[in-house]
């Protein structure tokens, strides 16, 4: 094996890789600089690998395209388990294995798993580097397209070593993709194993994930680490960390508020966080801090203050477009990695939705032919680019400040056809975990599995805590304790429709008519109208201006309240409240009954 001298003295890192590295026998290890030239290399090395296919200069200066397995494509939460000492810590939600049962298992996976393999170990930040509120993790990982991805999602790299000194804290994150190479055999351009696990163990505060090359499964700073355990870390040492995106909005008069967004996987929140002002919007300012996750704190001033712990977006590519998100079409413009799109001849990618009619002729995600005629996508529906942050024009001049973003406003939303009006917001903090605790959305591509359902989602956190569903909601109430400026609470959704299946909101750049009333909401500065499902706006404080064919009817039926429609869903939340019986707060049992009772 090759193995150059270590480049850090920290004696747990340097016992756990020589641990991992007799476990694993690699070929080789590679300590990752983060550098330039590292990355260009290791793409180099994929594309001669069959990885990646290097995309025309002029068009996609610096990027690539990758095609997996067919079988790998997006997260398995059949996978994922929780692996705690106490099944009950777990939850009912979550799968769970016993610790000890759970690292045999793997152990006997990951006994020569690596062969033929380089180790790669990723020293990263999740959270700008120097913030009181970032996490260290080191990945060790077989895959190279692993590390050029954490080069983007993450800090990685020579300043994180230096970082953690040498003896900080770190997450350990063990990861292979499953494939021992035989002498001789030639590698496949994706390798994987049909036999997955993404293993969290919440006590211990360690990530073991093994068979998938895929975003979700395989970059661990994300999905694994700043959601499931960071979850964990935040209910022990009173902080949150959430499934939102964070965006800015400064007003013409100069007030700027920032918000932090949770809505299922797949429902538009990079569009929301990169969402343009329309016209008639001139002098308003929307920016970006993160299209995905939010660590959020009681800061000194008794705020919630925010950071987004990563660096780049692993966005949905099919829907985005010029005109659905022109910030994510420029941030992904260049430097990115795309994941399953389809190839144009001329070294171009493609997605459904990207422009309004195909090209003639494609290579799909799976290498095949194909045309307009073709039965099936071009592009997977979960595929995904990769592309730095700080290449959005909407960047947030805050969006890397080590002291984070005070937030003003939480917003819960999800895809709901009825039921569900444009928006709402909640009585107070408490109505507002209820809310949040209740959300629901019909699934989507981002999860493997059926697809048009619609599933409760307690703040789009369902896949992604780390601990008791129950127990999540209680450190949510608890958090009120430790705020003394509470953001307010309210729930959105963009996806409602009439009876004859048209949507009744133009969505995409108009949501900032709703971001308008929530932030003059925010600033106590309008009436809202007292509903029995909470606050909401009054025709005359929702700016419609402009808005072409958006009558005082077009209001109603957005934000009609239907009683046979909450009726329907009070009844359906009973079967998520029956799941989490034994550790649902009161609180949330009183507030539905208390629902019930406006009803
Ligand atoms: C994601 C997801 O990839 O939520 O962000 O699935
Ligand atoms: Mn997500």
């Amino acid at each position: 094996m090759t193995a150059p001298a270590p480049p850090t003295r920290h004696a747990a890192l340097l016992a756990w890789v020589d641990e991992v590295i007799d476990l694993c026998r690699p070929a080789a290890v590679h300590w990752c600089d983060g550098s330039a030239p590292e990355y260009d290399f290791l793409c180099q090395g994929l594309v001669e690998s069959g990885t990646f296919r290097r995309l025309d200069e002029t068009r996609h200066p610096g990027s690539f395209l990758a095609l997996s397995d067919p079988s790998d494509v997006a997260r398995v939460e059949e996978r994922t388990f929780i692996c705690s000492k106490r099944p009950q810590d777990a939850g009912r939600t979550n799968h769970w294995q016993d610790p000890e049962q759970m690292k045999a298992t793997l152990r006997g996976l990951f006994d020569g798993c690596m062969a033929g393999r380089t180790l790669y170990v990723i020293p990263f930040s999740m959270g700008p580097l120097g913030s009181p509120r970032s996490i260290i993790g080191v990945e060790l990982t077989d895959s190279a397209y692993v590390v050029v991805n954490m080069r983007i999602m993450a800090r990685i790299g020579a300043a994180v070593l230096e970082e953690l000194g040498d003896a900080g804290a770190f997450v350990p994150c063990l990861h292979s993709v499953g494939a021992p190479r035989q002498v001789g055999v030639p590698d496949v351009p994706w390798p994987c194993n049909p036999n997955k696990y993404i293993v969290h163990f919440p006590e211990e505060r360690a990530i073991w994930s093994f068979g998938s090359g895929y975003g979700g499964n395989a970059l661990l700073g994300k999905k694994c680490l700043a959601l499931r355990i960071a979850s964990v870390m935040g209910r022990d040492e009173g902080w949150m960390a959430e499934h939102m995106l964070i965006l800015g909005l400064e007003s013409p008069q100069g007030e700027k508020l920032y918000f932090a967004a949770a809505f299922p996987s797949a429902c538009g929140k990079t569009n929301l966080s990169m969402i343009i002002p329309p016209p008639g919007y001139e002098g308003w300012k929307a920016t970006v801090v993160g299209d995905d996750i939010a660590w959020m704190w009681p800061g000194p001033d008794g705020r919630l203050r925010a950071i987004n712990p990563e660096s780049g977006y692993f966005g949905v590519a099919p829907g985005t477009s010029l005109l659905s998100n022109p910030n994510a079409m420029a941030a992904l413009s260049r430097n990115t990695i795309f994941t399953n799109v389809a190839a144009t001849d001329d070294g171009g990618v493609w997605w459904e939705g990207m422009t309004e009619s195909p090209p003639a002729s494609l290579t799909d995600w799976r290498g095949q032919p194909w045309t307009p005629a073709s039965a099936t996508p071009a592009a997977h529906p979960n595929s995904r680019f990769t592309a730095p942050a700080r290449q959005c024009p909407s960047i947030d001049p805050h969006w890397d400040d080590p002291a984070g973003v005070p937030i003003s406003a939480i917003i819960f939303g999800g895809r709901r056809p009825t039921t569900m009006p444009l928006v709402y917001q909640a009585f107070n903090w408490v109505h507002g975990v209820y809310v949040g605790a209740t959300m629901g959305s019909e699934t989507t591509a981002a999860a493997a599995g059926a697809v048009g359902r619609v599933r409760r989602d307690p703040m789009a956190m369902l896949p992604f805590c780390g601990y008791n569903m129950g127990h999540y909601f209680r450190h949510w109430i608890e958090m009120r304790r430790l705020l003394t400026h509470l953001p307010r609470i309210f729930h959105v959704n963009w996806f409602r429709k009439s009876a004859s299946g048209t949507f009744l909101w133009p969505g995409f750049g108009q949501n900032m008519r709703v971001l308008e009333w929530i932030f003059h909401r925010c600033q106590g500065r309008i009436a809202g109208h007292e509903q029995n499902i909470g606050w909401v706006p009054h025709y005359e404080d929702f700016n419609s201006d402009g808005l072409e064919g958006f009558t005082r009817d077009s209001f109603d039926a957005v934000m009609a309240f239907n009683p046979d429609e909450w009726r329907e869903e009070l009844i359906s939340q009973g079967e998520l409240y029956l799941n989490l019986y034994d550790n649902l707060p009161k609180e949330l049992i009183f507030q539905r009954e208390l629902l019930a009772g406006r009803l």
